[in-house]
């Protein structure tokens, strides 16, 4: 994981010069999926940002492979196959900042730690490979029969940390969101070599 460049998946110039002059503040190019791992590439403009998002009962891996990004990533403790409801709210840990570039290694996010995040895109456009397994599994019709929604959220309060070194993590409280209605995107093909 830590070794594939955009060249592999060949995200190229063309792909990227596309993303950034399209309207949708991200694209995404699925590359495979079955019951237990999903693979795809976000592309982020520059500027963009990718708002707080949950992965319930998932690992998951992210690979920068264009561009720089500021990854913001919570910790929250959520019992195993408990959906979230919105306007819930809960207690999280927010980590420090991460700023990842196309040479860092991969982050890893599981069920109990890292499992909620926020994604700047800093210099633009912002490509990542991501691997979540198990996927995520969202009845449209309704939330109560998801497995494992995408829930987004809203940060609401956060504790006074002025005494605390930089890197503690801080105590936050998040709100359960609808998705924010301006943040979207579209699909484009992958044209890398196909997966066996
Ligand atoms: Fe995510």
């Amino acid at each position: 994981m830590n070794e594939i460049t955009a060249e592999d998946v060949k995200v190229d110039k063309k792909v990227l010069d596309y993303v950034e002059n399209q309207c949708a503040p991200m694209c995404v190019i699925d590359i495979f999926e079955n019951q237990d791992i999903t693979i795809a590439i976000f592309l982020l403009k520059h500027g963009v940002t990718l708002p707080m998002h949950d992965h319930p009962g998932m690992h998951g891996l992210l690979k920068v492979i264009n561009g720089a990004v500021k990854i913001d990533s919570f910790t929250v403790q959520i019992a195993s196959g408990r959906v979230i409801q919105l306007d819930e709210e809960l207690t999280a840990l927010q980590h420090a900042s991460q700023i990842i570039e196309t040479n860092d290694p991969a982050c890893v996010l599981t069920p109990h730690d890292h499992n909620l995040h926020e994604i700047s895109c800093l210099n633009g456009p912002a490509a990542f490979l991501d691997i979540l397994s198990p996927p995520y599994d969202v009845d449209l019709d309704e939330r109560e029969r998801s497995l494992r929604p995408c829930t987004f959220f809203r940060q609401i309060a956060q504790e006074q940390s002025n005494s605390l070194p930089a890197d503690t993590p801080v105590r936050v409280k998040l709100m359960a969101v609808d998705q924010p209605p301006l943040f979207y995107s579209t699909n484009l093909k992958y044209l890398g070599p196909p997966l066996r």
